[in-house]
């Protein structure tokens, strides 16, 4: 439907974003200010202590200095309730006392017409619940104790028990009133094959009840009672309510437990979700007896960064775990991942709990594996590689499977974990973990500047051609300061190879809203006196078109973007470059020294090459990074340290 106009700006005005955030956080006292509607609190979005989350009452919009969490009262209903657009504007509006204009007629009836259909969804929960507390329920209720689930549990989920017979559910349901259209739609009951009446889907199953995120029932998972019956489990069709690959089970509250700190696991059914809650691991889901999807990835890592996957430790839970990596690697940003838990063979997080306790399934957890380990594996377990040809092969494969990979900082991460590794294997060391010089696992780590720094490689001239680009970039915004939140991400991976550049940067994120006069007096007070000044009139940033014409947005915003891939084409190649002469210590002969000198020796030409190239910040986005000699020197490198590094 379409709102007519003004009818946000009126909502916006009507609302207060404190108060709607109010009911999510606890506002630091000392920090905020109320008088001026400027309030802080530890974000609801991201796990912390300190507050970071930052609202600001007047203009109506929140930041979060921590996760970069953004947007107004509108999106903070979205996210926190988990609801879409029009259904925040509706909460607003209520709460607000502003009525809702009328309604696409159509809209209206599609709405009616899923609000009766959770209601005939909700009434069969209520018979299923009923029917588990009946005579007829006594067999199930005597099979869920003995799986360990007692009364509250059974309660917290929703179980229930669908009777055997073949209508049940129909003859409860009409007999309230629900049309046979309805319980079909449904999904509740199906057509006679022969003309008879419509029979129950359900039959003589404990029934888990599967709801939306906001709790409301849309499907059911139904688990033989009968251990020859055909399906051990049966799922809901699909209805107008259902799409299985877009629903997790226990999805709501394992949001909300996972918001409050607790790991997102991920297992395979229902059951080990029940037993993972109860073993205090309330952010457990599942997906709906397939493969998860990639929308479901996308859901799960809207409610943490790395979900925790807990698959069975035997050959199906392997490629299930495969399965669920090729889906995965595509879709990797930085900061957003996986990992693994392999359980001991045979046997799933509920029969680990019931076995060996919750204690056995936390240090399970705590030592779940990143995804990049368990692609390592995929590939090389139980083979052997004593041949050129099979080495070829395996890096050819991992190439592959690392070309995927969208996000390019993830991308070059994933490379060199994937190197370390191959470097250990045909070193003849254990495969994973055993590395004297193991450097840290391929987490969220952006800044190749540690490795570039103690480089011998990296000579003094790229160091200042760096500087220059940052000063460049940093001096656009303070020109600019409006296109700030546009680099957030990018600013904060900036490397900063010069300190100050590095408290500029964060002056500038801190004031990204504030106006020009304002951000030049923070960042002046930030460095001290002068040194703005120093920075903005050295010769290169001082002919940069964009600083000459502050306010020119579309300006800023080209040379900025320019300047940043230059930035990150060079630090990309700089950390290859490093690692590769840190994997070769003590192993290199001359041959690849003699190489690597090479290497750094065209990377010196070229820059200077491009440091005399005045023109360079005139002209668009789309100059080569990297200069071809680079490049070129680069590949014969790489190719050195392919056929060098194997030899034992
Ligand atoms: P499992 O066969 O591993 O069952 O199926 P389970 O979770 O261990 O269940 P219990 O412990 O025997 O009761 C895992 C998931 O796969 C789906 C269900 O979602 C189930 O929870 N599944 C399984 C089906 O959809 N249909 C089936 O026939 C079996
Ligand atoms: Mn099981």
């Amino acid at each position: 439907m379409s709102l007519p106009p003004g009818f946000l700006d009126e909502l916006r005005t009507r609302t207060s974003l404190s108060q709607v955030v109010g009911r999510k956080v606890l506002w630091d006292t000392r920090k905020s200010n109320q008088a001026k509607g400027d309030m802080w609190a530890p974000c609801p979005f991201h796990q912390e202590k300190s507050p970071s989350f930052h609202v600001d009452d007047r203009k109506g919009y929140y930041y979060c200095f921590g996760c970069h969490a953004k947007g107004d009262a509108i999106s903070f209903v979205r996210e926190t309730e988990n609801v879409s657009f029009m259904e925040a504007v509706e909460i607003l509006a209520g709460e607000a006392g502003l009525p809702m204009p009328a309604r696409d007629p159509r809209a209206q009836e599609k709405s009616d017409h899923r609000a009766k259909l959770i209601d005939v969804m909700e009434q069969a929960v209520r018979f299923y619940r009923m029917q588990l507390r009946s005579g007829s329920g006594a067999h199930a209720r005597d099979y869920l104790e003995r799986r360990g689930l007692d009364a509250a549990t059974q309660d917290r989920f929703g179980l229930g028990f669908a009777p055997a017979g073949w209508q049940n559910l129909w003859d409860q349901l009409t007999g309230q009133g629900v049309t046979p259209e309805q319980i079909m739609e449904a999904g509740l009951a199906k057509p006679s094959q022969k003309g008879g009446k419509p029979y129950d889907t359900f039959r003589n199953r404990i029934m888990f009840p599967i709801n939306d995120p906001r709790g409301r029932p849309i499907a059911f998972g139904g688990r033989a009672m009968d251990p020859d019956d055909n399906a051990k489990y049966l799922n809901s069709p699909e209805t107008p309510l259902f799409d299985k690959s877009r629903t997790l089970y226990n999805q709501g509250p394992a949001r909300e437990a996972a918001g409050k700190g607790q790991p997102l696991i991920v297992a395979e059914g229902y059951m080990d979700v029940i037993a993972l809650a109860s073993g205090g691991f309330d952010a457990a889901v599942a997906p709906l007896g397939t493969a998860v999807t990639e929308t479901q990835l996308q859901m799960l890592w809207r409610i943490t960064d790395e979900p925790i996957m807990a698959l069975d430790g035997d050959k199906a839970g392997l490629k299930a775990a495969y399965r669920v990596i090729d889906t995965a690697l595509p879709l990797l940003e930085a900061g957003k991942s996986l990992r693994f838990v392999l359980l001991p063979e045979g046997k799933d997080p509920d029969d680990l709990i019931r076995s060996e306790g919750r204690e056995a399934m936390r240090v399970l957890i705590d030592a779940a594996q990143p995804m990049v380990h368990l692609l390592w594996r995929r590939e090389t377990e139980g083979r052997v590689f004593d041949s050129p040809e099979r080495k070829a092969a395996l890096d050819k494969t991992l190439r592959e499977r690392i070309r995927t990979i969208q996000d390019p900082s993830l991308r070059s991460h994933y490379g060199e974990e994937i190197k370390r590794l191959r470097w250990e294997l045909f070193r003849g060391r254990s495969a994973v973990g055993q590395g004297k010089n193991r450097r840290a696992q391929s987490g969220p780590q952006h800044h190749p500047t540690q490795n570039t720094r103690s480089s011998l490689l990296v000579a003094g001239g790229q160091d200042i051609e760096l500087r220059l680009r940052e000063a460049v970039i940093l001096a656009a915004l303070i020109a600019t300061p409006e296109v700030i939140r546009e680099f957030e991400a990018q600013l904060e991976m900036m490397p900063c190879a010069d300190p100050d550049h590095a408290v500029l940067r964060s002056c500038l994120l801190q004031h990204a809203d504030a106006s020009a006069g304002d951000v030049q007096a923070a960042a002046d007070a930030a460095l001290g006196a002068g040194a703005l000044e120093k920075l903005c009139q050295s010769r290169h940033v001082a002919i940069t078109p964009c600083v000459r014409n502050p306010g020119n947005a579309d300006l800023a915003r080209l040379t900025i973007a320019e300047e940043l891939a230059k930035l990150e084409a060079h630090c990309g190649l700089d950390a290859e470059i490093a690692e590769a002469s840190e994997d070769l210590n003590g192993v290199a002969d001359e041959t690849v020294t003699w190489r690597l000198s090479q290497a750094a020796e065209a990377r010196q030409k070229a820059h200077r090459a491009q440091a005399e190239d005045k023109t360079e910040y005139d002209t668009g986005p789309n100059g080569a990074p990297i200069s071809r000699e680079e490049r070129s020197a680069f590949a014969a490198l790489m190719e050195t340290i392919r056929f060098e590094k194997p030899r034992n």
